[in-house]
């Protein structure tokens, strides 16, 4: 095998690599925000009172939920539930809910 074929195959299987772990993340973000359907409704429409978050401006909802763990935003249960995720994983949520459509 010549140095560039075998550069060029190392490359694709980092870049298999790559797309996978894109793939598995969508899926992992997707099943965390299933937990906030109950309430915030599905793909994030919410039908009674509680707040909608599709389409909702990313910054905002990722600040809203990091002063939720923080204790700083008042809450019934937000609180709790804030607490349940990292700060990286908030700001995943709050990128997947802001994407969807309101
Ligand atoms: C048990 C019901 C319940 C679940 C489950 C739930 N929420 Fe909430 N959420 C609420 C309530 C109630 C509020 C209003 C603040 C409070 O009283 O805690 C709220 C408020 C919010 C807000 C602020 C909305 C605004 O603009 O004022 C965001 C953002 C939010 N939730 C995101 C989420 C995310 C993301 C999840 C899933 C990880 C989630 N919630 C799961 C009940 C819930």
């Amino acid at each position: 095998m010549s140095s560039t074929t075998r550069l060029l195959a190392v490359a694709a299987v980092l870049w298999g690599a790559q797309s996978c772990w894109a793939q598995a993340n969508a899926l992992q973000v997707r099943s965390w925000a299933a937990g906030c359907a109950n309430c915030h409704g599905t793909l994030g429409v919410a039908v009674g009172s509680s707040a909608s978050l599709a389409g909702a401006p990313k910054e905002d909802m990722a600040k809203k939920l990091l002063d939720y763990k923080a204790g700083t935003r008042p809450a019934t249960v937000m609180h709790q539930i804030a607490k349940g995720y990292s700060d990286e994983q908030l700001q995943q949520l709050a990128d997947y809910f802001s994407a969807l459509k309101k």
